[in-house]
C-alpha cells in the first residue's frame, strides 16, 4: 500500500520505517530540511538499536523516502499519518498546534481520492472529530485560493463532499529502546473509528504484523485486533501508560515501606507477579519513572479529567511518589555521608533508561539538581550520553568518559540507569579508585554480594 508519514520523530520514523520493511510504499516528511537530508543518506536522526538497518534496507529497495514535501506526500499516500510531537505544555495540557497545522496542511493537499488519515500521535481525547475539522478547515481554504484564481466557488458542504477521507486513531505502545521489536510484536492492535473502509484499509496495512510474519514467534496465534470509536482509542493510550506508571509508583511505595520493615522488594515483587491478574513487569522498584511518554501522559489526563469537572485522586498520587522517589537516592547518600556538602557523587547513567539518549524528564536531572544544592560535586558516566553528547543540555554535572574516570575520587556512586554493561564493570579496581566506595544501586540492578566483596558498601532500594 502507498503510504505517507508525516513527522520523523520517534513514533513517524520508526513507524514508517517498519512498514516499508514490511513492503509498503512509504514517504516520511518533514520539515526540517537537515533532518531529510540525513536520513536520505541512510542515518538516524535518533538512537534505536536497529532502525538505522531497516532504514538502509527499505531505502535501497525503494520502499522508503523521506521528503519536506507535503504535497508530495499526501498525494502518494492511500493512508497519511499525522506523527508530529504534542510536547506538555507548562499546565500539563498537550499541545497540539503541529498536529492542526499537519492535519490543515493535508486538507490543502487533498485531491479526490479516498484517503484514510491516521492518528498516531498521542492527542486529547476527543481529537479525531477535531482533526477531520481542520482537514476541512484546510480543503476550504485551498478552494477559496482557487477561486481567487478564477476557480470554482464552494461551500462547506460541497468542501465535505469533494474531500473523500475518514480519520482513524491508531495508538502506538512503542517503548524507546525496544520500538522495533514492539512493532512487530505488539500484543494488539488498536484502531479507533466508525468508518468500516478505512478499518478493513488498516487491518489490509498490518496483515503482516498481525499474522505474525516479522514476529520473533511466528507460531503464536495472530495478533488481536481492537477496534473501538475514536475517542476510546484515544483513550486506551492514556489509560495504558497511566496504568503502567500507577503500578510503578505502587511498587516504589511498597519498596519505602520494605525499607522501613527490613522487608526485600525484589522478592515481594515476585511474589505478588507471579499471580496472573497482578502479572510480574513493570515491578522494578528504583527512582521512578521518566521520559517522554509516561510523565506527559499521565499529565494530560489528569488535565483532562480537571476540564470535566473530575479530580484524579489516584493519578495525582501517582505523579507525587514518583516525584518523591527521584529523591530517595539522595535521602539514602545523606543516610550513609551525612553532610553531602563537599562530596563528590558519581552517577553510573543519565538517561530516563538504557538503550536510549533521551534524557527527557529523566530522573538524573532531578538528582543532579537536588544534590547541586546541597554542595555536592556531581560526576556522571553514560554509555550513550558521554560520548554521543546529550540530546537535552545538562547542567551541573562534569560527564566523564569512563567507569573509571568517574569512580576516581568519588565518595559515592549512584546507579540512576540500568545499562547491561553496569553489571561486568571492575567493581574491585573502582572501589579502590573511590575515596568511599559507596554504591547507592537505584534500580536494584546490581548484585549486593558481588559489590559487597568488590570492597562496597551496598545500598538498595527497599531491599
Ligand atoms: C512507555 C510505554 O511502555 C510505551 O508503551 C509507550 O508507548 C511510551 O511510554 P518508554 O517511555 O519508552 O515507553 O519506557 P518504558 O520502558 O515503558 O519505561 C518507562 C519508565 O518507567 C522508565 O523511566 C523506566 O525506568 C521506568 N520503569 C519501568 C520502572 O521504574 N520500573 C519498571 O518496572 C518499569
Amino acid at each position: 500500500m502507498r503510504v505517507c508519514v508525516i513527522g520523523t520523530g520517534y513514533v513517524g520514523l520508526v513507524t514508517g520505517a517498519c512498514l516499508a520493511h514490511i513492503g509498503h510504499h512509504v514517504i516520511c516528511v518533514d520539515n526540517n530540511e537537515e533532518k531529510v537530508k540525513l536520513m536520505k543518506a541512510g542515518h538516524s536522526p535518533i538512537y534505536e538499536p536497529g532502525l538505522s538497518e531497516i532504514m538502509q534496507s527499505a531505502s535501497s529497495a525503494g520502499k522508503l523516502e523521506f521528503t519536506s514535501d507535503l504535497a508530495a506526500g499526501v498525494a502518494h499516500g492511500e493512508i497519511l499519518f499525522i506523527a508530529v510531537g504534542t510536547p506538555a505544555l507548562p499546565n500539563g495540557e498537550s499541545d497540539t498546534r503541529y498536529v492542526e497545522a499537519v492535519a490543515r496542511g493535508i486538507g490543502e493537499h487533498l485531491d479526490n481520492s479516498y484517503k484514510v488519515i491516521v492518528n498516531k500521535s498521542t492527542v486529547p481525547i476527543g481529537s479525531g472529530d477535531w482533526v477531520r475539522m481542520i482537514v476541512l478547515d484546510g480543503v476550504l481554504e485551498r478552494q477559496k485560493s482557487l477561486v481567487g484564481a478564477g476557480g470554482v466557488a464552494l461551500d462547506e458542504k460541497v468542501a465535505e463532499i469533494a474531500a473523500d477521507f475518514d480519520v482513524v486513531s491508531n495508538p502506538e505502545f512503542l517503548r524507546e529502546g525496544s520500538a522495533i521489536y514492539d512493532t512487530f510484536n505488539p500484543d494488539r492492535i488498536v484502531l479507533g473509528s466508525n468508518s468500516k473502509r478505512a478499518i478493513a484499509m488498516m487491518q489490509e496495512l498490518y496483515t503482516p504484523i498481525l499474522e505474525r510474519q516479522y514476529a520473533e514467534d511466528k507460531s503464536l496465534s495472530p495478533i488481536p485486533v481492537v477496534v473501538t470509536d475514536i475517542n476510546s482509542a484515544e483513550m486506551v493510550k492514556y489509560a495504558a501508560n497511566a496504568f503502567l506508571a500507577t503500578k510503578i509508583s505502587f511498587i516504589n511505595e511498597i519498596a519505602n515501606i520494605c525499607d522501613r520493615v527490613g522487608a526485600d522488594v525484589t522478592q515481594v515483587g515476585q511474589g505478588i507477579g507471579l499471580d496472573s491478574r497482578i502479572g510480574s513487569k513493570f515491578l522494578q522498584a528504583g527512582i521512578g519513572w521518566g521520559g517522554s511518554c509516561f510523565p506527559k501522559d499521565v499529565s494530560a489526563l489528569i488535565h483532562t479529567a480537571d476540564d470535566y469537572g473530575y479530580e484524579t485522586h489516584l493519578l495525582k498520587a501517582a505523579v507525587n511518589v514518583n516525584q518523591r522517589q527521584r529523591l530517595i537516592v539522595v535521602e539514602k547518600l545523606q543516610q550513609v555521608l551525612k553532610i553531602l556538602k563537599g562530596k563528590t557523587v558519581g552517577l553510573l547513567g543519565l538517561t530516563f533508561k538504557p538503550d536510549t539518549d533521551d534524557m527527557r524528564d529523566a530522573p538524573a536531572l532531578n538528582i543532579i539538581e537536588h544534590l547541586n544544592r546541597l554542595g555536592a560535586k556531581v560526576k556522571a558516566y553514560d554509555p550513550i550520553a558521554s560520548q554521543s553528547g546529550i540530546r537535552h543540555g545538562l547542567g551541573g554535572v562534569m560527564v566523564e568518559t569512563d567507569p573509571e574516570r568517574l569512580a576516581d575520587g568519588c565518595d559515592a556512586l549512584v546507579l540512576v540507569t540500568e545499562w547491561q554493561q553496569f553489571r561486568h564493570l571492575d567493581y574491585q579496581k573502582m572501589a579502590t579508585l573511590m575515596t568511599n566506595p559507596v554504591m547507592i544501586d537505584g534500580r536494584n540492578f546490581l548484585d549486593r554480594k558481588e559489590l559487597e566483596s568488590a570492597g562496597f558498601r551496598y545500598v538498595g532500594i527497599g531491599r
